[in-house]
């Protein structure tokens, strides 16, 4: 029997595209995301006494999935190629494709709240909203399967004078907020592992990558683990050149 759900709001986040988007809210504490609760659902008083907790649960769903196959088996980008079972990882591809996040809460007001830590693409549909309990839901005994040993992949990044230049004329006083999360996006390099190469086979395609972060295109170079960002351009400049 299926059930339908209708979301309580949208979160807007700088994460435009799912390439750059981070793989846990943890990973990216420097993003933002900003929910509004949806006004039609007569909600007003629901979001009092959420002020009292740092983080809450995001119940969600993959609305930008392009693939819409599921399948048993699966290749997370820490195994690096092998396959696991899909119950055994976080992948957006499951039988139903609803994603829960543990993020955390900025600021409450009546009909909205400010997280940090996201790891949501700009205009996911929200299904539900809970705070974090520590009491029950911090399990410091719980053991971490095959990623225990898979740590994220770290790289290292560095922005060059010119790029720091772009973001300072575009963002102004938030400069330092827009660097903090890409740098911390980028140092977990978040190019499919197709693209990686290894370090022996470097990939062989391109060096040179780019993605959109808020009204931002990001491109930077990758030579071995070293990852630096060039140059940092106004989408809508970039858009309008490359459809030329
Ligand atoms: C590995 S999932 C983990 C999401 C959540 N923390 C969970 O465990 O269910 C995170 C990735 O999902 C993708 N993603 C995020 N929001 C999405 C959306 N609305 N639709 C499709 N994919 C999305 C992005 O590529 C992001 O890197």
């Amino acid at each position: 029997m299926p059930y339908e759900f209708e979301p309580i709001g949208y979160i807007e986040t700088p994460f435009k595209e799912r390439f750059g988007t981070p793989r846990q809210p943890s990973l990216v504490p420097s993003s933002w995301g900003l929910l509004k609760l949806r006004a039609n659902l007569n909600l007003y008083g629901s979001l009092e006494g959420l002020e009292g907790f740092s983080h809450a649960w995001l119940i969600f769903v993959f609305h930008e999935n392009a693939n819409k196959v599921v399948r048993a088996k699966i290749h997370p980008p820490r195994m690096e190629g092998e396959k696991i079972g899909l119950f055994a990882t976080r992948t957006p591809h499951r039988p139903n494709p609803i994603g829960l996040s543990a993020v955390k809460i900025e600021k409450v007001e009546t009909d909205r709240v400010y997280f940090s830590g996201v790891d949501l693409v700009d205009g996911t549909p929200i299904l539900d909203l809970k705070p974090y309990l520590p009491s029950s839901d911090c399990l410091p005994q719980a053991l971490s399967g095959w990623t225990g040993s898979r740590l994220e992949r770290q790289i290292q990044v560095e922005f060059s004078d010119s790029a720091l230049a772009d973001l300072r004329a575009r963002t102004g006083d938030q400069a330092e907020r827009f660097r903090a999360a890409i740098k911390e996006l980028l140092e977990l390099d978040p190019r499919p592992v197709f693209y990686r190469g290894t370090a022996e086979n470097p990939n062989p395609y391109t060096d040179l990558y780019g993605f959109r972060f808020d009204d931002l295109n990001v491109v930077y170079r990758m030579v071995g683990t070293l990852a630096t960002v060039t140059e940092i351009q106004d989408w809508r400049d970039f858009k309008a050149a490359t459809d030329r």
